[in-house]
This record gives structure tokens, C-alpha cells and sequence, in this order.
């Protein structure tokens, strides 16, 4: 499994979220609350894309009338037909055990914990002798 940076943290605010194309495959990340959450840009009824939809928070009721609202931006509403999943796990509000939206790993990394990549130019030593550059190769 390839490790891909797909941000710095200082550009993916809590809140936010960004598409990313990895290998051909459309992911959705999200920052919650300081927390990394990655999906399948694909919602698994018909396609619509999640990285669009609205995020919500969970509604609960024990009885008519009474309800209860929590995990506020952690529910991810499909912009097609209003499908929701929960960003954490995938699963779907309608069939958790049936329908879920794919996830994958993601984490914050120091950047120097980050593997080199596989890619390297070629580079020459240069030096400065009285007023000269000088190429040595
Ligand atoms: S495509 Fe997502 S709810 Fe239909």
C-alpha cells in the first residue's frame, strides 16, 4: 500500500473537505473536528458524488416529539437522493449492514516521517571559483 500526500494540515482546515484523485480513484476526505475521514467519492445507490453533499448531524427520536440532534458534521448527506452515510464509518443510515460507502485510511503524518519517492533527478555539484560558476560533471 503506497502512502500519497494529499495536503499539507495547514491547508485542510477543520471543517473542510477536498477531492482528491488517487490512481484514478475519486476520494473524499474530510476534516472533522481535527479528525482525517476518507471515502469513495461514489455513492453506492446510483453514483452521486459525496465530496458534494451537505453534512448533518444525527436525528434521533424516542418518542414522537422528542428528538434528539447530535454528531453535528458527521453525517454526509448524498446531493441525489439524499442518501446519508456516516463519514467515520461509511455505513449507511438506511441499511448500516447492507449499504456503505467505501473507506479508506488516512492520517497525519510529520513530513519527516515521509518516505522518498521512487523518482529522483539527477544533480551535479556546483561551485563558485573567483567570479566563475563552474558545472562539474
Ligand atoms: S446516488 Fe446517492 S442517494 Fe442516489
Amino acid at each position: 500500500m503506497a502512502k500519497h500526500v494529499i495536503a499539507s494540515l495547514r491547508d485542510f482546515p477543520a471543517g473542510t473537505r477536498k477531492l482528491v484523485d488517487v490512481r484514478g480513484r475519486q476520494i473524499a476526505v474530510f476534516n472533522i473536528k481535527g479528525e482525517f475521514f476518507a471515502l469513495a467519492n461514489r455513492c453506492p445507490h446510483q453514483g452521486g458524488s459525496l465530496c458534494e453533499g451537505r453534512l448533518t448531524g444525527l436525528v434521533e427520536a424516542s418518542e414522537p416529539g422528542k428528538y434528539r440532534y447530535s454528531r453535528r458534521g458527521e453525517i454526509i448527506r448524498c446531493p441525489w437522493h439524499g442518501w446519508e452515510f456516516d463519514v467515520r464509518t461509511g455505513k449507511s443510515w438506511c441499511e448500516p449492514s447492507k449499504v456503505r460507502a467505501r473507506q479508506f485510511a488516512v492520517s497525519v503524518a510529520p513530513g519527516s516521517a515521509l518516505v522518498e519517492g521512487p523518482y529522483v533527478a539527477e544533480t551535479f555539484p556546483v561551485r563558485i571559483e573567483d567570479d566563475y560558476v563552474v558545472l562539474d560533471i
